[in-house]
């Protein structure tokens, strides 16, 4: 009984290692791995239509992006991908 035990305990550390390590890639890659085309793609048709990036000029978008960056929740970081690939795209 004490080595099932033993077991069992080797067995469940294993099991939390391997979670504790997997939340740890997830959440980076989620972090560092969206392009500001993507963000832009997936944040900005909540509301209306995506704009497009010729729309507006580099000092616009800058503008638009903190405005937007209130209205669509997003962070500092992704409200810069998406400005950057705004200003690079028009
Ligand atoms: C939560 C809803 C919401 C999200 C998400 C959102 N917007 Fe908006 N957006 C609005 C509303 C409402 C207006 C119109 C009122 C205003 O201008 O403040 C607007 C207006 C705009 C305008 C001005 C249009 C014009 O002709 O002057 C632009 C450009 C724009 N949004 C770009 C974006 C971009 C880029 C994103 C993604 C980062 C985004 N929006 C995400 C709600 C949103």
């Amino acid at each position: 009984m004490k080595k099932l035990n033993y077991i069992l305990g080797i067995i469940f550390s294993v099991f939390i290692s391997v979670i504790a390590l997997q939340s740890c890639t997830t959440s980076k890659a989620v972090i560092t791995g969206k392009s500001g085309a993507q963000l832009w793609g997936e944040n900005c048709v909540r509301c209306h239509n995506s704009p497009s990036p010729v729309d507006f000029t580099d000092e616009e978008w800058k503008t638009i992006g903190l405005h937007m960056q209130v209205r669509a929740n997003l962070t500092k970081e992704e409200t810069e991908k998406i400005i950057e690939f705004l200003s690079s795209a028009n």
